[in-house]
């Protein structure tokens, strides 16, 4: 596997970073993930756009500006062979006397690495079951931070019930998952948590909210309470990783009848389609 760091390429066995970079220490950093099909990076825009975000919540400058974060990551797909991959992308504020306030000359550690992503079209996900978690984190999850001690947590909970994601509630409210978005139907209406500090605006929720939209399928972006996720027809979760998988068990109990339901089917034939075309260069 071949990495990129500050400005190079290299094998993984030789990147190496200071015990002293903040990331190391603090946890002092951000990161994104990126699926890559077809040799192309999917969202890209979106990703790059949300980065800035990130970075600009933790004031932190942009080492990179949008071309050569571009022709970087092209170029590390590429060094990573021909099939589908998952680009991971890490900043972190770098190398400094360990001090919590910022230091005033580092210069920012920037890594990425790519690796295969398996995600057929042809292949159905396997649904899963999800277990509900209190969502105990800070107020600033729309930031991509690598600090993710609470999420890995939690996460380990779930798999520790045979469960397959975590499904975060705050005030009885539901959040996200995780590592992933939480949308719901009910009658026929595709419902997800609106975006704000306590989620991270994924890009993949943003996608399947926009297939709804254009594709006349009810959908609505709103609070989300613990007896509507309850009382669900069907409950997806949606990552870069995983695109949209169904939630067939929640706490030990069916959702709905126990199978993916009928829109998650429809979304997710729509998803497909449009990653075909992304696929070959019919969507930007
Ligand atoms: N995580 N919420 C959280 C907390 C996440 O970590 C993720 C994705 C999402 C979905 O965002 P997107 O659709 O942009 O991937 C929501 C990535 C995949 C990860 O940490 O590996």
């Amino acid at each position: 596997m071949t990495v990129y760091l500050n400005g190079e390429f290299l094998p993984v066995e030789e990147a190496k970073v200071s015990v002293l970079d903040r990331g190391f220490i603090f946890g002092d950093g951000i990161y994104e993930v990126i699926p890559v099909y077809g040799g192309r990076l999917f969202r890209l825009g979106h990703h790059l756009e949300r980065l800035d975000h990130s970075l600009e919540a933790i004031h932190l400058t942009n080492p990179l500006d949008q071309e050569q974060w571009q022709k970087i990551l092209e170029d590390l797909v590429r060094r990573n062979g021909s099939g589908d991959q998952s680009l991971y992308l890490q900043i972190t504020r770098g190398v400094a006397a360990r001090e919590h306030d910022f230091p005033r000359d580092a210069v920012p550690t920037v890594f990425a690495m790519s690796t295969p992503l398996e995600s057929d079209a042809a292949e159905t996900p396997s649904p899963i079951s999800a277990v509900t978690v209190e969502d105990i984190r800070w107020k600033w999850c729309h930031i991509k931070a690598i600090a993710l001690l609470p999420n890995i947590l939690m996460r380990r909970q779930a798999v520790e019930q045979g469960a397959g994601e975590a499904i975060m509630l705050r005030d009885h409210f539901v959040t996200e998952g995780a590592a992933s978005n939480i949308f719901i139907v009910n009658h026929g209406v595709v419902l997800t948590p609106p975006k704000s500090n306590l989620l991270l605006p994924g890009v993949t929720r943003d996608l399947v909210v926009e297939l709804c939209h254009a594709n006349a399928i009810p959908c609505v972006e709103g609070a989300l309470s613990e007896p509507q996720l309850r009382g669900a027809d069907e409950v997806w979760i949606t990552s870069s990783t995983r695109e949209i998988v169904p939630v067939v068990r929640l706490d030990g109990i069916p959702v709905g009848d126990g199978q993916p339901g009928p829109l998650w089917q429809h979304l997710r034939d729509l998803y497909q389609v449009y990653k075909q075309a992304f696929r070959e260069g019919r969507v930007s």
